[in-house]
């Protein structure tokens, strides 16, 4: 079996600054990166920008510059959020990069050769704040302006020659996909939508623009642009040296395992991503996973509606980790779902200082105090602490599934359980009762706990990894032991050694009333 594993963000549009709906894609992924490479996959996790059409070019003829120099710019904010968000991309790829150039140019000419590809005219609505083209009955009339019904964004009336895709010509072959593939698209909500927008039948699809230059040149016909989401998709085989199909990226990671999209950019993904590769005779990915959107205000945030949150801001005051679990705890993965400061509170206080956090602390300072802060040594468990072992180890299994099926909400739902049990467990087992007493069986009650805090570490490590790192750092794991593997095992604590010191983990924040 292979242990390659490949997964992709979307590549944002840098016109203007990064919000929380790309700090989201983003994060979603990282967690997914980081969990399989602590199951001891090798991972290859891409994120970058998408910097060619006409939506770029407007933006930056409205900023007065060179489209290049204004995405440059803006690119460069999008990178230096990976690091702000603590990402762990092994590539940001741009599609003004050479390499992604050579890999549009060889997509191009395998749907010429395959015959998929035809000059025509094109006359319809397009929408330029999407990139997309609407359908007349996907169009609708609001305040005097044509809007799209499936995003709300203003439609503009296009007649211009054009390259078509023959998509129509994939409906059967896109379908059968879909139902061989029952996880091709996830959540299965997402799927259904997809299948009935293709059992509707499928239009070809205009692939080239002639009315603005910034784009990728139609190699034969320098007049015209490539469409940017065919541009765009392509990226996903240019960070792994396309089109080099003998290379060792591409032999390594092609087909992805999943690319992580918001649930707005799901029909270029599921249907004319799949239909491009079938057409190029490339292997499908394996999964599109359509996240919902995060609501501010109830709304989805944009730049015109005036209601964008900041993630960087919310990461100054209250911390990374904080942010990231608050992402997944709160959201629930395939729905929409409103973000507020008041429960991000709540989060960090409930789930953070007083479950997780608290556990930690409060047993490192008891044996700190009562144990010459060493990690007592494993004997005599009786059987609830054996059966609190191995609660945990045996939902390993259950676990990875629900990572492997992108269901985030259970996972953490399991883990921050583990938590409550093992705080509950520390409570009732009472182990200042025993100092006196029993000595043995204090110890083996904090050695059980230990290797709780331990493997409840582990599995948060890849949703909050500065937090857990200090935690089993404090413990003296080392960051190679950082492994799933290693909740499986018996022999990773190393008993007797003297505990480090540990800050607070996570501050409580007061409320402002
Ligand atoms: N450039 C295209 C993607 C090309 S991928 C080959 C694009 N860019 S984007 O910058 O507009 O959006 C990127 C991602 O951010 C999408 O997955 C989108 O769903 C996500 N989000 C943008 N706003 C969002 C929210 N408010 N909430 C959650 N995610 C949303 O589309």
């Amino acid at each position: 079996m292979s242990k390659n594993f490949y997964i992709t963000t979307p590549i944002y549009y840098p016109s203007g600054k990064p919000h929380m709906g790309h700090a989201y894609s983003s994060i979603l992924a990282d967690i997914f990166a980081r969990f399989k490479r602590i199951e001891g996959y090798n991972v290859y996790f891409l994120t970058g920008t998408d910097e060619h059409g006409q939506k770029i070019q407007k933006e930056a003829e409205k900023n007065k510059k060179e489209p290049k120099i204004f995405c440059d710019e803006i690119s460069e904010t999008f990178r230096s959020l990976t690091k702000i968000l603590n990402l762990t991309n092994n590539d940001f790829i741009r599609t003004t990069e050479p390499r992604h150039f050579k890999s549009v140019k060889e997509i191009w000419t395998r749907l010429i050769n395959s015959g998929d590809i035809y000059l025509d005219k094109y006359s319809g609505w397009y929408s330029v704040s999407d990139e997309a083209y609407y359908d007349k009955d996907e169009i609708e009339d609001k305040d005097g302006k044509k809007i799209s019904k499936i995003s709300g964004s203003t439609v503009e009336w296009v007649e211009e020659e054009s390259y078509f895709f023959k998509l129509s010509k994939f409906q059967k072959k896109l379908l059968d996909h879909y139902k061989k593939n029952e996880d091709f698209i996830l959540p299965a909500s997402r799927k259904n939508e997809v299948v009935s927008f293709v059992e509707k039948g499928l239009k070809d699809l205009s692939i080239s623009r002639t009315s603005f230059s910034w784009g990728i040149p139609v190699p034969e016909n320098k007049k015209h642009v490539i469409y940017v989401w065919l541009d765009a998709l392509t990226n996903y085989l240019s960070a792994l040296n396309f089109p080099n199909t003998d290379d060792k990226m591409y032999k390594s990671f092609w087909p992805a395992d999943v690319h992580i999209i918001g649930k707005d950019i799901l029909r270029f993904h599921a249907v004319y991503w799949p239909a491009f590769l079938l057409a190029a005779n490339l292997p499908l990915p394996k999964r599109v996973f359509g996240h919902g959107w995060i609501l501010s205000d109830d709304k989805k945030m944009s730049k015109s509606l005036g209601n964008i949150l900041d993630p960087i801001e919310i990461i100054e005051n209250y911390g990374i980790d904080q942010l990231r679990y608050y992402l997944i705890k709160d959201v629930s993965l395939g729905n929409d779902g409103s973000i507020s400061m008041e429960n991000l509170k709540n989060c960090i206080n409930n789930d953070l200082a007083n479950n997780y956090g608290n556990l930690c602390q409060r047993v490192f300072a008891f044996i700190k105090k009562n144990c010459d802060n060493k990690i007592p040594n494993k004997v005599d468990l009786k059987e609830d602490d054996i059966k609190l072992i191995n609660n945990i180890k045996n939902n390993i299994p259950k676990l990875v599934e629900y990572i492997n099926k992108q269901n985030l909400n259970e996972y953490i739902k399991k883990v921050v359980n583990f938590s409550f049990e093992a705080n509950k467990y520390f409570n009732d087992s009472e182990p200042w009762a025993f100092k006196k007493k029993d000595q043995t069986r204090m110890h083996a009650i904090l050695y059980t706990i230990v290797e709780q805090i331990k493997n409840i570490s582990i599995l948060l490590n890849p949703i909050i990894p500065i937090s857990t790192k200090k935690v089993l750092n404090t413990i003296n794991i080392s960051d190679k032991d950082i492994l799933i593997d290693s909740i499986k095992k018996d022999n990773i604590l190393d008993c007797n050694s003297e505990l480090k010191s540990l800050d607070i983990l996570f501050k409580k924040i007061e409320n402002d009333n």
